[in-house]
């Protein structure tokens, strides 16, 4: 695992996920409304858009541009016009870091589209 410090915790809040960039990819660092730190593909899979400046609903990052939201556990979208998923990254919280680790996306084949198992 080569885990990169990506921003601080006290960088991110459900109101306002944040753009980073690691080893050229772009990465979407989201506090979801539970507290939970996520790490997704930062360009939606239907436009060439940030999903940064989308907005948090539960476990979901809604495309700001036609309201596709993508499950922060998945990366798959729940809804069209998307329908290709996004990676979704490791994360690990050291104290205030938060670690994100690109070069190994989440495997997340044996899950629903929710998350769910
Ligand atoms: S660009 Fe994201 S849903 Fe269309």
């Amino acid at each position: 695992m080569t885990a990169t410090r990506a921003c601080s915790t006290t960088d991110v809040s459900v109101a306002e996920p944040r753009k980073v960039e690691i080893d050229g990819i772009a990465v979407s660092i989201v506090r979801d409304s539970a507290g939970d730190i996520h790490a997704i593909g930062d360009r939606c899979t239907h436009g060439d858009v940030s999903l940064s400046e989308g907005f948090v609903d539960g476990e979901t990052l809604e495309c700001w541009a036609h309201g596709s939201a993508f499950s922060l556990r998945t990366g798959h979208p729940l809804n069209l016009p998307a329908y290709e998923p996004v990676p979704v990254y490791p994360v690990t919280i050291d104290g205030d870091d938060v670690l994100v680790d690109v070069t190994n996306p989440i495997d997340v084949s044996g899950l629903m589209a929710d998350g769910r198992s």
